[in-house]
C-alpha cells in the first residue's frame, strides 16, 4: 500500500499513531498537576520500563498535559557526558526570565535568578567556565557550595518560590534519568523533598531505565514516600490489536486475525516492535486485507531494520568484553540471570566481571532488577545477540 500514507511511526520518540493502553497514567497525570497546582501534595512519578516500551513518548504527552494546565515546563534529557547542573541552568534560566517578563509584582523571581547565579559559581568550582549572562548579583552561599544535594535543593526551592509568587506551577521532565550520577539523583530527590514540606507547586516526572534497585539508604527511602513508580511495560495482547488495527482502519485497511496474532507472537506487545511491524506490513501490502501471510513475507525485513537500527546503534557501542558478556547472558535465555551463571558460561571469576557489569550499567544495556541479578535493558536483544554474534570473542 502507499508508503506515504503509511501511519505508523517507529522511532526514538515518535509519537504513535495511538498513544494506546496508557489512559490510566495520562489520568492520574492530569490529578497530580492539578492538585499541585491547587497547592495540594501529590506523589510525583517516574516511569521505569525497558528499552522502546514508549517513556520518551508518554513524557511529551505530560508535557502537553501540563502546557494545557498552564504549568511552565522545563524538558531535559540526561545524558552520560553531561552533568545535571549543565543541563538545569540554561533551562531554569529561561523560566526565570519568563517568570520575569510576568506582571504580578514581586521580588522572588530577582531572588530566583541571584540564586541561581549562586548555583552557577558553584558548578563553576567544579566543571569550569559556565556564563549565562545573568546580569545580578549572585547571592554568596545561597547554592555555592559544590554538593549537589545540598545546591538544588536550595536552587529549586527559590524557582519554585518564583513561581509561586507569580501564581505559576512548574514541571519539570527528565528523560533518561538512569544517565544520571546517584549524587544527582538524590539531589533531586531531596529537592522533592523539601518541595512536599514547603508545598511549593513544583513537580519533577521523569522517566528511564529502572533505578530504584541502584539507590541506598536515605535516598531510596525518601524515593519511595515521594514518588510513585509506574511500571511502563509491553501492551497486552488486546491494546497492542488496537495500536495496529486502528490507525489502518482511518484508512479502510484491515489486520486479520491471524495477522494480529502472529505480531502479538514476535513482538511480545513492545512498542517500537509492534510500530516497526506495522510499518514492514503495510508497505508490504498490496489488498487491503494484512493476511498473515503479509506478515510472514514483511518478518525478515522488519528483523533486517531492527538489526541494523535499533539493535545495532547498541551493539557497535561495546567493547569485545562487553559483548562477550551480553552473549553469555544470550546464552542463558531473555530473563534475568544471577551473575554467578554469566561467569560460569564464560569460565571466569563473578570477581573478575564487576568492571565490564558497571560498564554495561552505564551505557544503559543491562540493570538489575533485583539484587544479583542482571536483566538485559532492551526486549528480544538475547535473540539478537546470537544472530550477530554465533561464536564468543576473543579478548
Ligand atoms: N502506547 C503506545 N502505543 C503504540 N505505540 C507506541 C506507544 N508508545 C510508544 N509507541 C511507539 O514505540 C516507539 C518507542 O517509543 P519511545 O521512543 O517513547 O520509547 P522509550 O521507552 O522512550 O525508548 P528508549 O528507552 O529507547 O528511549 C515509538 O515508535 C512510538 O511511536
Ligand atoms: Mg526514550
Amino acid at each position: 500500500m502507499d508508503p506515504i500514507k503509511n501511519p505508523f511511526s517507529p522511532g526514538a520518540g515518535s509519537p504513535p499513531p495511538e498513544l494506546v493502553g496508557r489512559d490510566s497514567l495520562l489520568t492520574q497525570t492530569n490529578i497530580l498537576l492539578a492538585r499541585v497546582k491547587q497547592g495540594r501534595s501529590e506523589k510525583s512519578f517516574l516511569l521505569t520500563g525497558l528499552r522502546g516500551v514508549g517513556k520518551t513518548v508518554l513524557l511529551n504527552a505530560i508535557e502537553q498535559i501540563a502546557d494545557e494546565l498552564e504549568y511552565k515546563t522545563v524538558f531535559i534529557e540526561a545524558h552520560e557526558n553531561k552533568t545535571l547542573g549543565l543541563l538545569l541552568i540554561p533551562k531554569l534560566r529561561q523560566l526565570l526570565f519568563s517568570l520575569d517578563r510576568m506582571l504580578n509584582a514581586g521580588d522572588k523571581v530577582r531572588r530566583g535568578m541571584s540564586v541561581l547565579k549562586s548555583f552557577i559559581n558553584g558548578v563553576k568550582i567544579k566543571y569550569g567556565d559556565v556564563e549565562f549572562g545573568l546580569d545580578i548579583e549572585a547571592e554568596q552561599g545561597a547554592a555555592d557550595s559544590g554538593d549537589m544535594e545540598v545546591d538544588l535543593p536550595n536552587l529549586l526551592i527559590a524557582v519554585a518560590e518564583a513561581a509561586q509568587e507569580k501564581g505559576i506551577a512548574v514541571a519539570i521532565l527528565i528523560d533518561e534519568i538512569q544517565y544520571l550520577a546517584l549524587n544527582e539523583i538524590s539531589a533531586l530527590i531531596m529537592a522533592m523533598h523539601k518541595m512536599q514540606q514547603r508545598q511549593l507547586p513544583l513537580v519533577l516526572i521523569a522517566a528511564g531505565l529502572p533505578i530504584l534497585p541502584a539507590l541506598a539508604g536515605e535516598s531510596k527511602s525518601y524515593a519511595e514516600r515521594l514518588f510513585q513508580f509506574p511500571d511502563i511495560g509491553p501492551l497486552s495482547k488486546e491494546d497492542a490489536d488496537r495500536a495496529l488495527q486502528d490507525p489502518v482502519k482511518i484508512s479502510g485497511v484491515e489486520f486479520t486475525k491471524e495477522a494480529l496474532d502472529e505480531i502479538f507472537r514476535l513482538t511480545h506487545g513492545y512498542p517500537y516492535f509492534l510500530q516497526e511491524w506495522g510499518y514492514q506490513a503495510w508497505n508490504h501490502a498490496e489488498e487491503p486485507v494484512i493476511s498473515l501471510k503479509i506478515i510472514q513475507e514483511s518478518t525478515s525485513d522488519v528483523i533486517r531494520r531492527l538489526d541494523e537500527n535499533f539493535f545495532r546503534v547498541r551493539f557497535d557501542r561495546l567493547t569485545p568484553s562487553e559483548k562477550n558478556y551480553l552473549r553469555a547472558m544470550a546464552q542463558l535465555g531473555s530473563e534475568a540471570h544471577r551473575s554467578g551463571d554469566i561467569a560460569a558460561i564464560l569460565g571466569v571469576k563473578v570477581s573478575s566481571l564487576g568492571p565490564v557489569r558497571a560498564k554495561l550499567i552505564k551505557k544503559g544495556m543491562i540493570y538489575s532488577p533485583i539484587h544479583g541479578d542482571m536483566a538485559f535493558t532492551v526486549p528480544l536483544f538475547d535473540d539478537f545477540m546470537r544472530r550477530a554474534m554465533p561464536e564468543f570473542q576473543n579478548g
